[in-house]
């Protein structure tokens, strides 16, 4: 078979790495000031639910930890014959949950109960729907016999499972925070029953955290909620069917030190590109890309379902999180490492539909994490053509890239290949062969090489395969090519009075390095 008709084009994937393979031992899981570990890492066994650490509660409730519904300072105003009082709002979470539910009127009737505030303006159809439309009956009695008092359960122990203050992953930090899975379940149960105090309004002090609590998911009549509401109840219904028993690392990384782009000697490193496949079902053991909003997650709570949206469905783990990660700034990224996959997906945005549970077999690493590792790396977004081509927006690009995809004292051996694709070109409008580009020299300043997944273009995958075959013939570093890119922008881009520019990036950089090129050769003809 020609590489054409087999879909893909470069090296094959199988040379590239993976882990665990590629990766040198783990140092031992232990807490040190800027990695908090939320269990027992001393009883940490493969096959085994992780300890909480430590093994009472400890309560804060300050702006540097997450403020838990279970706190004692969580209080709720309450109507006394002597005016006004306040009570435990845990309680209250407590007595409204336990009631049982009967129908999902039970289910809106008890989370409204501590969320007072937003009786009349909260939705419940979406939810309504599901249950009374959508589901089979089997399905409905499963759900409210067994299913959502379980999830209650699980939401209730918060204060035995989630014990360690969880810190806030703030602009500029650079903090790892790894929980277990069952501690996550826990959190994104409360999540799903809106329990997180303070996060109900985008005016409240975390205004620069995206949305944790799921009310939004619950509204409305659009079929993509019911699908999100599907692929978020077979969650549920895996985790509190079997406790989960590894763990996942959140790690918010800063670049402080940007790499000088215009004099790099770096040379492309491999690509395998292929317009067939996802990077979630075939880069695994790469380091697969989230294409994020600085609001991690996006729209995956309320209405958005494109390509982050739909991994933090599939592999919900992610979706804690939102409840710590505060919106990335330029030089910034997560990246979150050992979340499993627990629901199979068909179509996209529109025609999204939940297909059956998956079972994710990846391999576990020593720290009992899946060998899955997601960096969220967040685009700019573009209203207009010629926008992303100023160099300043390029370079924010290249350093967002690289900031994703950069490891601190990795020897590149070691490093796993990058699972990538359309990086800011769909809901973001940014323009697929630049972001290639700029994806190819971000991951070659990183030492890593690249998988990237067209998504069906056959094109696109011809010609970015034929730029890369050509760039690399030719031994044009990275700083060549960056320069190139500025030069596009000041000698095509500046002064276009269209949309688009008549001369294309690609043919524009051909030209100029074959020009180059042959000016070489005139001049040694010339010497000689
Ligand atoms: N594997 C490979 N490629 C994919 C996959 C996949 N699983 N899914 C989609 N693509 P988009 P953006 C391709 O629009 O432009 C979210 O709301 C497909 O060609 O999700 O960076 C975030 O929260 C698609 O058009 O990313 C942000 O707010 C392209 O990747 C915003 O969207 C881009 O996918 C980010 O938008």
């Amino acid at each position: 078979l020609h590489n054409m008709e087999k879909g893909w084009m470069g090296t094959p994937i199988d040379e590239l790495n993976r882990m665990p393979q590629c990766a040198p031992p783990l140092s031992h899981l232990k807490a040190v000031p800027n990695h908090t570990v939320t269990i027992r890492t001393d009883l940490l066994k493969e096959g085994e639910v992780p300890v909480p650490y430590p093994s009472k509660f400890k309560d804060m409730w300050d702006d540097v930890s997450v403020k838990m519904p279970c706190s004692e300072k969580n209080l709720f105003p309450m109507e006394t014959e002597d005016g006004g009082g306040v009570q435990s709002r845990w309680e209250l979470i407590h007595t409204a949950l336990q009631g049982g539910f009967k129908s999902s009127l039970d289910v809106r009737d008890a989370i409204l109960r501590y969320n007072t505030a937003h009786a009349k303006k909260w939705d419940f159809t979406a939810l309504n729907l599901l249950c009374t439309e959508c589901l089979e009956h089997c399905e409905v009695q499963h759900l409210f016999e067994v299913v959502l008092p379980a999830m209650v359960d699980l939401a209730l122990s918060a204060p035995r499972l989630c014990t360690m203050p969880i810190p806030l992953l703030k602009s500029r930090m650079n903090h790892s925070l790894t929980l277990s899975q069952e501690q996550i379940a826990c959190l994104v149960a409360n999540a799903f029953f809106c329990t997180f105090p303070r996060r109900n309004s985008r005016k409240s002090e975390y205004c620069n955290y995206p949305e944790i609590n799921f009310y939004r998911l619950f509204e409305g009549s659009s079929p993509r909620k019911i699908e999100k509401l599907k692929t978020l109840l077979c969650y549920f219904r895996r985790v509190t069917q079997t406790r989960p028993k590894g763990l996942v690392t959140f790690t918010r990384q800063t670049l402080s030190n940007p790499p000088a782009w215009e004099s790099s000697q770096t040379q492309l490193t491999r690509l395998h590109i292929t317009c067939e496949g996802t990077i979630e079902d075939d880069g695994y053991g790469m380091l697969q890309v989230d294409f994020a909003n600085r609001f991690v997650g996006g729209g995956v709570t309320g209405h958005g379902l494109v390509q982050e949206e739909i991994r933090f469905l599939i592999n919900p783990e992610l979706i804690v999180s939102r409840l710590f990660t505060e919106a990335l700034e330029h030089n910034e990224c997560l990246i979150i490492t050992g979340a499993e996959q627990y629901s199979q997906y068909s179509g996209y945005a529109e025609s999204y539909k939940w297909k059956e549970s998956y079972k994710d077999e990846t391999p576990r690493d020593e720290w009992q994490r899946r060998c899955t590792e997601i960096v969220a790396i967040d685009a700019l977004k573009y209203r207009h053509f010629l926008e992303q081509f100023f160099p300043e927006k390029m370079t924010r690009e290249l350093n967002k890239a690289y900031c994703g995809f950069y490891r601190n004292n990795a020897n590149s051996r070691h490093l796993s290949a990058i699972a990538t694709g359309n990086w800011g070109c769909g809901a973001f409008g940014g323009d697929t062969r630049l972001k290639a580009l700029i994806q190819l020299m971000a991951a070659a300043e990183a030492g890593r090489d690249v998988a990237y997944f067209t998504f069906g273009d056959a094109q696109l995958m011809r010609d970015v395969h034929e730029m890369h075959s050509f760039l690399t013939e030719r031994q044009v570093t990275v700083g060549r090519l960056y320069n190139l890119l500025n030069q596009y922008s000041s000698l095509v881009c500046k002064n276009c009075r269209t949309t688009r520019p008549d001369t294309s990036l690609y043919s524009f950089i051909y030209e100029k390095v074959s020009s180059h090129a042959t000016a070489d050769v005139l001049d040694t003809t010339e010497d000689s």
